[in-house]
């Protein structure tokens, strides 16, 4: 459901009580919800080439932005205070690329920066390029005075533990990872997730889905580490594509659109999530999230289609909503929600059509549809056998029967109706 529909819903209770009739929402002139007479006045930054990734130090007032090859730091005024250079591989320029003992000559390799993010505790930046497979850096966030910079860099490289067939150190997959650091026990942990294909998954293999934690040496990641990784023979044929990814409490959520199962040519949205309280991913769980236009009334003035199903992720953010929303989405201000433009994608495609949708998901909803779909899957009393789904992650079987789903139940009222539970890891 849409975040406008919604709002205008509200808005027209009012009146309906008031007068009696049929509240219908008014039309504003295009013209009048505009001031031509405005003149902005915005700092800008223009960046050399395209902007692959971006993260804010709000302590430092600093913005970092990263484009091939480099990390501008960018204070709030958006003036360049610094730039690091990343790439390319080869070059006298990469200063940091002399700092991995990678070994054997180094090929000219430019460097696409496909992970920005900072540490959840400490003031450390950790960027991780397409080169060298997926290696990362941590960066220390110097402030002196008025000044921030990015002060001593690490490489989280080790020559030792990387081999083609097992790689902890290579985390960035050049087709796209995101990744979110938790704060764990007073150490970090990465949760990654990567895009992979045959080529890239036996050449230092990145998983699909893994939690790694950068070694106190800073000199790699700590091996053996836990991950699910797309089977084989489905890694050329079933591409995940990782859209978002962020905590809350004590999950991580990553925002994936992929095709609604290996036989199917139809893409969707899907949310996974693992928990923080184990390093393992047995807790690994998947729901599809569905974002569309219902309308049982005539919408004339509308200029969409009267149904509309969005089903593929765009872009998406999580945050607290405003008291109005909250109301409207049965949710409070205190709580997260998950914001996702998405789009409609051309048939047996994923590319995005004209027209796109907001859509607004409490995570409390997402938590509870997860948990009911869990109490299915693992309940006593279910006579009709479920599969634990997920069939590109582990062979097919049926769900785990007999376990208890570790969770406590108040009463659950399913009132999201876009959220289908589609399978358990174990
Ligand atoms: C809207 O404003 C523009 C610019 O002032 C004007 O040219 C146009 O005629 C207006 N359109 C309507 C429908 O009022
Ligand atoms: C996998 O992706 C890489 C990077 O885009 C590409 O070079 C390679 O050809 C792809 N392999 C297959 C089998 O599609």
């Amino acid at each position: 459901m849409g975040i406008s529909f919604l709002v205008c819903f509200i808005l027209g209770l009012l009146p309906i009580r008031i007068t009696g009739k049929t509240w219908k929402c008014q039309h504003i002139s295009y013209n009048l919800t505009r001031d031509y007479t405005v003149k902005y006045d915005f700092p800008t930054f223009r960046a050399t080439s395209a902007i692959q990734n971006m993260v804010t130090y709000e302590p430092g007032n600093v913005i970092f932005v990263a484009v091939q090859n480099k990390i501008y730091t960018l204070n709030s005024e958006l003036k360049i205070l610094s730039t690091l250079v990343t790439g390319p591989w080869g070059s006298t320029e990469c200063e940091i690329c002399a700092l991995c003992p990678v070994k054997g000559p180094v090929d000219f390799q430019n460097t696409d920066n496909k992970v920005l993010v900072m540490d959840p505790v400490e003031p450390w930046l950790y960027s991780c390029g397409s080169s060298q497979h997926g290696i990362c850096f941590q960066h220390r966030i110097e402030i002196q005075g008025d000044i921030v910079l990015l002060g001593e860099t690490s490489c989280l490289y080790s020559p030792e533990q990387n081999r083609p067939s097992e790689c902890p150190d290579c985390v960035a997959s050049p087709l796209g990872t995101t990744l979110v650091v938790v704060d764990m026990r007073s150490a970090s942990y990465f949760y990654i997730g990567s895009t992979i294909n045959t080529t890239i998954a036996d050449t230092y293999s990145p998983k699909s889905v893994s939690i790694r934690r950068p070694k106190s040496t800073l000199d790699g990641f700590a091996y053996p580490f836990h991950s699910l990784t797309v089977l084989p023979e489905y890694q050329d044929t079933y591409s995940i594509h990782y859209v978002y990814s962020f905590q809350y409490q004590k999950f991580v959520y990553f925002l994936t659109v992929q095709r609604e199962d290996p036989i199917s040519n139809s893409y969707h949205t899907r949310i996974g999530r693992l928990s923080t309280e184990e390093t393992e991913v047995h807790r690994y769980r998947e729901l599809n999230l569905d974002c569309r236009i219902q309308s049982k009334r005539k919408r004339s003035l509308s200029i969409m289609p009267k149904d509309v199903v969005f089903n593929v992720l765009q872009a998406a953010h999580a945050t607290n909503p405003g008291s109005m929303l909250a109301q409207a989405i049965g949710t409070s201000e205190r709580e997260l929600v998950l914001f996702g433009v998405f789009a409609e994608s051309h048939r047996d495609s994923k590319v995005p059509q004209k027209y796109s949708g907001v859509c607004a998901f409490p995570l409390h909803m997402i938590n509870k549809a997860i948990e009911t779909g869990m109490t299915k899957c693992c309940s006593l009393d279910v006579h009709d056998k479920m599969l634990r789904g997920l069939t590109f992650y582990q062979h097919m079987e049926y769900c785990p029967h007999n376990v208890s789903p570790h969770q406590e139940f108040s009463a659950f009222i399913y009132t999201v109706y876009y959220i289908d539970f589609l399978g358990v890891v174990r």
